[in-house]
């Protein structure tokens, strides 16, 4: 598709000339190498790896829980989705994904719409997706767990297999236990490979430390690290919103379902309002 037809004011809701809710977000921080700072998409889609523009969305007809968000996307970026229970986080990633219906504005990855299409597609794509629960099949070893995550491409599976081993010391260890018999951190990593197994250029992560240790999830972290340097571009949903913004290169604070705060995780952390309003209670170290 051509990415003039991507041009942003041009998707559904989003008219040239009006502000929207980009408008509304506040200008925090500094221009991140091609990234508005107030969050608004204001360059062709193709600029980024991806991008939705004035999403909006929602469970119960006429009931949208985002009500035009922004997020972009750039190759080779660590990006954190941070904000109050209920904020919309989770239903930003799951329309990004394809598993709710895009109302109004567009997705888009390497500026080429994929509003619209379903979650397999987008795993055909190249998106991957671990959700923020029911992650695994607990009744599936491990080894099978993995297979799954590579079902559209049979013959990618022994190759992937050693990659996310190879991430992922313990999957590889221990291939023939059930899932089931994991602990919480274990079983996240089972997630997390399982998403891999496709060979994704982009992971989305929904609060991948949820419920886990510290130990856990220092490891957790550690590894989207390393995930994202093997050439992973991510977005990490996180209520462990200061170690998220910590090694995100950029963040967002999404509040009642659109754009509240943009910026670099560094300058997040140290905006007073965000600290005021976001970090105070959510952080947890
Ligand atoms: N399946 C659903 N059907 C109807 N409403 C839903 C559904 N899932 C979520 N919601 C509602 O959408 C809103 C946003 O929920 P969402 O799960 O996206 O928030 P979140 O920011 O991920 O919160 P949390 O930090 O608790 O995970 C909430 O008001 C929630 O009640
Ligand atoms: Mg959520």
């Amino acid at each position: 598709m051509s990415t003039d037809d991507n041009a942003p004011g041009t998707s559904p809701g989003a008219s040239a000339g009006e502000p929207g809710i980009a408008g509304e977000a506040q200008d925090t921080q500094a221009e991140v190498a091609g990234h508005s700072q107030s969050g608004a998409v204001d360059r062709p889609y193709s600029e980024y790896l991806l991008v939705a523009d004035n999403v909006v969305a929602g469970y119960v007809p006429e009931v949208n829980i985002l009500t035009g968000c922004c997020l972009t996307l750039g190759d080779g970026e660590i990006v954190a989705v941070i904000g109050p229970n209920g904020a919309g986080k989770s239903t930003l990633i799951k329309t990004i994904f394809g598993l709710i219906p895009v109302r109004s504005g567009a997705v888009a990855l390497r500026g080429t719409s994929i509003t619209g299409l379903a979650a397999h597609e987008l795993v055909e794509h190249g998106v991957g997706y671990v959700p923020q629960s029911q992650n695994i099949f607990p009744s599936l070893t491990i080894e099978e767990n993995l297979e799954m995550g590579a079902f559209l491409r049979p013959e990618l599976v022994k190759s992937r297999f050693d990659v996310v081993a190879g991430l992922f010391p313990l999957l590889g260890d221990r291939r023939k236990a059930k899932a089931g018999s994991l602990s919480g951190g274990e079983r996240q990593m089972v997630a997390m490979g399982r998403a891999l197994m496709m060979d994704p250029s982009v992971l989305l992560l929904d609060e991948p430390t949820a419920g886990l240790s510290p130990l856990y999830q220092d490891e957790v972290f550690q590894r989207v690290r390393e995930i994202n340097s093997i050439g992973v571009s991510i977005i990490m949903v996180e209520q462990n919103a200061r170690r998220c913004l910590q090694i995100a290169d950029r963040g967002y604070v999404l509040d009642q379902g659109h754009n509240a705060y943009t910026g670099t995780g560094e300058g997040l952390l140290q905006d007073p309002n965000v600290v005021e309003l976001y970090l105070g209670t959510l952080a947890k170290t």
